[in-house]
């Protein structure tokens, strides 16, 4: 299918020099709490992980503390609700796969923790996805009159099934408030939670690249000095 593309200006963790953009990734929070967690759980990140992202431990606390999560009743032993603590995963929107299946058209809206390792080029997928829904063509019909979305389904050329359960999240600018004051077209916050849901599903990506420059400086340097031990070792035979 279509190849995917990234926001004008790129991400700043691509490239050989990435770096995290905390403001982005703040913002990307943002989106993710305000629109996709109404159907996507992001089961793998805990509140706690949020400090890596530039908040302070009070911050953390009172961030925990707005989203409520499943808990058990200490007297009666019975299932409830409470705030959630920097301990705690994120939660699921739905008690279960059914409920999640029967408020969705029948599909089931997959954990965003891993989802933009999932999929090839994950974040410029998920940017593509989220800015590519439209009608199908007249062409795409002509051909193949069964590329028609059948009904509560959106026709999207980025999908592998060409036609998906989730009608278009991000529909207009303006969508959620940035407290950063950046204009929140829907490119911007769709790039903004592709970068998000990049951080979610490898935290350590900058890490890892810092690491490599420091592996290849150390690999030249052990090359160099074995090239003079050589030499010195063998200075004196003909
Ligand atoms: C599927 C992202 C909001 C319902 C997906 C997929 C992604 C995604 C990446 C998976 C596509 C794939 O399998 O390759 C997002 C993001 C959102 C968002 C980033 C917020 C900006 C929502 C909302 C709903 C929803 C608000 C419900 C009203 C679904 C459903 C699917 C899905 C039902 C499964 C579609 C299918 O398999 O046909 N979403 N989503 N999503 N999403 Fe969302």
């Amino acid at each position: 299918h279509r190849e995917a593309h990234l926001p004008a200006g790129g991400y700043s963790f691509d490239g050989l020099f990435p770096q995290w953009d905390l403001a982005q990734l703040q913002r990307g929070y943002q989106v993710y709490k305000e629109v996709c967690a109404a159907c996507h759980s992001l089961h793998q990140l805990h509140f706690r992980n949020l400090a890596d992202l530039g908040y302070t431990e009070e911050e953390v606390k009172a961030e925990a503390a707005s989203w409520t999560v499943p808990g058990i009743n200490p007297d009666t032993g019975e299932a409830t609700t409470r705030p959630g603590l920097p301990t705690d995963r994120f939660p699921s929107p739905y008690p279960n796969s059914i409920a999640a299946a029967a408020a969705n058209n029948n599909a089931i809206p997959p954990d965003l923790s891993l989802m933009t390792k999932a999929r090839h080029h994950g974040t410029a997928y998920v940017y593509s996805l989220l800015t590519g829904y439209q009608e199908p063509s007249p062409e795409l019909l002509a051909q193949f009159p069964d590329a028609a979305p059948g009904p509560g389904l959106h026709h999207n050329p980025y999908f592998a099934n060409l036609n998906l359960a989730m009608a278009p999240p991000l529909t207009a600018a303006g969508q959620v408030t940035y407290a950063d004051g950046t204009q929140a077209t829907v490119r911007q916050m769709a790039a903004d939670v592709a970068a998000f849901l990049t951080w979610t599903a490898e935290p350590t990506l900058v890490y890892r690249k810092q690491v490599g420059w420091i592996v290849m400086g150390f690999l030249l340097f052990a090359t160099i000095l074995a090239w003079l031990a050589k030499k010195q070792v063998w200075a004196r035979a003909k």
